[in-house]
């Protein structure tokens, strides 16, 4: 499996598949999460009305209308609450869970934004080295996706997973 660094917007990426940071009723939200919504248009969140939610840690897989990827996962990541809360179980299983399901629907591609990241406040080298660890982990079992994509918003935090995939390498 390749794993890359990108520097990008998420919405503009052409992986068979990209991943939201949504929250629980998969209705929407500010971050990567309205982006996603702006760009994919009204469609989006009619399909997304009608799955009815998705608790922390799961995903759900939509269409993704006028955006150039194929499929939307929505991904619920954890509110960081300190780490006593199974945060770190909850992210990881965001990453599995969204891996599963873009292999089950045949995806060859898929990127990632920095999953709770943003306005859930997840420490990003901690929530980086669970993301770069889980793809890693479930890597092996995938019989369709073959390039893991992580979108970064800025170099920051681009320069962290590089620094991370440069030390497990080694
Ligand atoms: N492309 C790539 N990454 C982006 C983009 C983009 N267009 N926009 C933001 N990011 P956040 P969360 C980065 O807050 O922490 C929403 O309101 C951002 O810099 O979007 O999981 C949902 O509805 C950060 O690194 O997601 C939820 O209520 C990362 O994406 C809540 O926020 C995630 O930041 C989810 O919070």
């Amino acid at each position: 499996m390749e794993i890359e660094i990108i520097v990008a917007d998420i919405t503009q990426c052409e992986t068979d598949a990209i991943v939201n940071a949504a929250n629980e009723s998969l209705l929407g939200g500010g971050g990567v999460d309205g982006a996603i919504h702006r760009a994919a248009g009204p469609e989006l969140l009619r399909e997304c009305q009608r799955i009815g939610g998705c608790p922390t840690g799961q995903a759900r897989i939509t269409g993704a209308y006028r955006l150039p990827a194929r499929h939307v996962i929505h991904t619920v990541g954890p509110v960081w609450r300190g780490g006593q809360g199974n945060e770190a179980e909850l992210l990881a299983s965001c990453y599995r869970e969204s891996l599963r399901l873009a292999d089950e629907h045949g995806c060859r591609s898929i990127a990632f934004p920095a999953i709770s990241c943003g306005v859930y406040g997840y420490p990003l080298d901690q929530a980086c080295r669970i993301a770069l660890d889980t793809v890693r982990q479930i890597g092996g079992l995938l019989r369709q996706v073959e390039r893991v994509q992580f979108v970064c918003f800025n170099e920051d935090i681009a320069a962290l997973y590089r620094q991370l995939l440069g030390r497990k390498a080694a």
